[in-house]
Order: structure tokens, then sequence, then C-alpha cells
């Protein structure tokens, strides 16, 4: 990496993206940062930070210039997984063995399943709230549901699902406490490390077991797929346990992010319940307003990389706050209100280009037929207590006190 930056071309704003203020309300900084310039120098996190929803997605789809290699999530995810491949035909190799259970159409299918999970977790934290008490929606609701759909997917027995939701837990925390810039670990980095390779020997174990009796699972399509074939057990495994890190916190706080900017905008909540066919578009806003993955990153290569004209130095870290792209004035009218009816135009709560989310549909499933049956049975749900927010790259409520 550069020690040096040209601010003359590019703005620096040393801004610390790991405070309580700036998990709790991140839009008061991000629009210090979009006021500073279009990317702007971060000496504290050590690179440059882009805001602008255009320069997000040039930035997401020029791979000349932009690669996952040495950037974070290879060292979360493993270098053979795809979610950091940037070998395009690699990359959709391995996406397209998953592809058609993912598609619009296959995750139709899963309603039944998936309204099955939602109404057991709906069942007990009702009756809890029911009976006067106040309940973290977040643990009692939202946690456990994209796992146990994901779970179900790879066709791992329920026996496990415990286990997957504690391995996912400390993989989560681990995302958001993050080595610091000297390569100092967390505890909670470290304790993920650990969850990392619990999961690792279980899900191995599970790729041998399939290998004798495939199934119609996910776990089964990989290992039995044509790029398996030249791959170790532990590259399979690495894009099996992506899955799990992928499409787990994610989902869940995006529930809780639904839970609570329905109870923050009433007329949205009530106009939402009366007529269902709004919910589509009300989740997108909610993942506009209040997206779960904040920030997304690369490096720069090849010498000649540019984001707004600025010369990114080769090596350089790019982050890029997609809540900031999110509500960019030049894409969207009104940028920080909420409003449901605003026209959909995609916004990056999932990600752009290659790498944009493989779990999409699904997740969207899980969030309408979420939202749907909490308007059902308890419409009148309301944030009891002070919501807590624990980091920003994957940022979602929690506790989420709910009481009747
Ligand atoms: C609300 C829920 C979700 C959110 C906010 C989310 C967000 C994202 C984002 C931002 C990316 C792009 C990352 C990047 O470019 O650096 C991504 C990629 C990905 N997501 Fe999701 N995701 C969600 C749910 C899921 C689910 C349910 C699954 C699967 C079970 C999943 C699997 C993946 C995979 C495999 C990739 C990598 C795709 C590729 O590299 O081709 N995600 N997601």
């Amino acid at each position: 990496m550069a020690t040096e930056h040209d601010t003359a071309t590019g703005a620096q704003l040393d801004v610390d993206l790991y405070t309580r203020e700036i998990f709790h309300d991140p839009y008061p900084t991000l629009e210090r940062i979009r006021a500073a310039g279009p990317v702007v120098w971060n000496g504290l996190a050590g690179g440059w930070m882009v805001t602008g929803d255009a320069e997000i997605r040039k930035t997401l789809s020029n791979f000349k210039d932009f690669t996952l290699d040495g950037a974070p999530p290879q060292r979360l995810f493993g270098r053979e997984a795809f979610i950091v491949i940037d070998n395009k035909p690699e990359h959709d190799a391995l996406r397209n063995v998953w592809a058609p259970a993912f598609s619009r159409g296959a995750v139709q299918q899963l309603r039944p399943a998936i309204l099955r999970i939602i109404d057991t977790m709906l069942a007990e934290f009702e009756e809890r709230l029911r009976s006067g008490e106040t309940v973290d929606a977040y643990t009692h609701f939202c946690r456990d549901i994209p796992a146990y759909v994901i779970a179900g997917m790879l066709g791992i027995p329920d026996s496990h699902r415990p286990d997957i939701v504690r391995w996912s837990d400390l993989m989560g925390a681990a995302v958001i406490s993050p080595p610091a810039a000297d390569g100092s670990l967390t505890p909670e980095w470290i304790a993920g490390e650990q969850a990392k390779a619990e999961l690792a020997a279980f899900l191995i174990e599970q790729m041998q077991h399939r290998r004798r009796h495939p199934g119609d699972d996910l776990i089964s399509h990989m290992v039995h797929a044509e790029p398996a074939r030249t791959m170790s057990d532990d590259a399979i495994m690495k894009n099996c346990r992506q899955l799990l890190f992928a499409g787990n916190e994610t989902t869940a706080k995006w529930l809780g992010h639904i839970m609570v900017v329905m109870d923050r905008h009433p007329d949205a909540r009530r106009a939402v319940a009366a007529d269902r066919s709004l919910i589509t578009d009300a989740n997108e806003e909610v993942m506009r307003f209040e997206p779960v993955v904040h920030r997304t990153h690369r490096r720069a290569r090849g010498g000649d990389a540019r984001i707004a004209g600025v010369h990114i130095p080769d090596g350089d870290l790019v982050i890029m706050l997609l809540g900031a792209g999110n509500r960019d004035p030049r894409r969207y009218e009104r940028p920080q209100e909420f409003d449901i009816r605003r026209p959909a135009m995609g916004n990056l709560g999932f990600g752009f280009g290659m790498h944009s989310c493989l779990g999409v549909s699904l997740a969207r499933v899980e969030a309408e037929i979420a939202l749907s049956r909490l308007l059902d049975r308890i419409p009148g749900y309301r944030v009891a207590g002070e919501v807590g927010y624990q980091g920003l790259g994957l940022r979602g409520p929690t506790p989420l006190p709910v009481a009747l």
C-alpha cells in the first residue's frame, strides 16, 4: 500500500468508522464524507472512501483496475470462495452450480417451508409479547429464520441448526470487529476464526457423506459439480461456508431493520398492513434507507485505477460506503426520506455487478413472508427501548426490544 497520498487530487478526512455514534446513526458522517468529495482518503481506515452511487457501481464493475485480491473479504471467506474470485469464468463456473437453486422461480417453491419456519418462530415470540413481556425481536424472531432456511437448503440435519446459528453469530461478530490497521487481532476476530474452523470440520464431514449419498441439496450439488473435480475439499468447503456467512446475519438484520423502520413510520406500516402488494417495494425501500452491508472493499491494481478522476495508487484499499450510495442525491429525490412509494430503481444493498448477491430472491421472499405474518399476528408491535447497533460491516438492530 502506498504511504503518501496525493490529497491535491483526492480529499482527505480521517474519520473513525468504528465508533458507537457512527454505528448508531451513520448518516450524518456519511454526508460529511460526501461533502468532502466523491473519493476521500481516510488515514485512520487506511483506505479511500467512495460515497456516490455511480462511482460505486463503476468501481464494482471494473475488475481491470480493482480486485478482491488482498481485500478484507478474502481473509474472511478464503481465496477459493467464489464471492472473492475476480476471474469471471472461474467465478461463474462455481456460482452457476447454485444459481438455479437461487433463481426467483426456485425460491418460490420454498415458500411453504419458509412460512413454516417463520410461523414457528412467531408463535413463541407472540405468546411472550401477549403475556406482557418485552422481547428482543432480533434474537427471538429475526435471528434464526435465515439460518434455518439456508441450513435446510444445504441439507443440514435439524439437530445441527443451533450450532449453525452459534457459528454464524461468532463469524458475524468477527466481521464487525476486524483486525486493527496494525494487524492486531480482536477477541471477536479470534473467536470467529475458531468458529470458522469448527464449521469447516463439520462441513467437510457433510461433504464426505454427500459423496456417498447424494441428495437434492446445495452441498450435494457442489461436491458432484464439474468444477469440484479439480478442487480440494478445503476449497469446496469454503464455497459452502460462504453461504452461511453471506446469507444468514445479513437477512436477519434486514428483518430487524424492517421492524424498526416500520415502527418509526406508522403511515407506511398502516398502508402496507392494508395493502400487502406494497410489501415488496416497502422492503426494498428499507434496504435503500437502512442497508445491512454498509461497506464493501476492493484494492486498486495495475497502476491506472481512477475513481471520479482521482488516481488510486496500486494496492490501496477502496471502501465503498453503500449506505451513502443509497442516499446519493444525484440518484434519489429526497434521499434522506423513507418513502415506500418512490419509484423502484435498484439500490446497492445487495451489491452490484458480477458479485451481486446470489441470495437476493431468497432474502426477499423471507422478508416478504416475515413482514406479512408480523402484520397478520401482531400488527401493533412497538419498539420498546433503546435499539443497539454494533457495526457498519453488517449493520442491524440488535438488541431490538419489542412489546405490544
Ligand atoms: C438481506 C440479505 C442480504 C444482503 C443485504 C446481502 C448482501 C450482499 C452483498 C452486498 C453482496 C456483494 C458483496 C460484494 O460485492 O463485496 C452479496 C453477495 C453475495 N451474497 Fe448476499 N446478501 C443477503 C442475503 C444473501 C442470502 C440469503 C444468500 C444465500 C443464501 C447470499 C449469498 C451471497 C453470495 C453467495 C454472494 C456472492 C455472490 C458472488 O460473488 O457471485 N446473500 N450479498
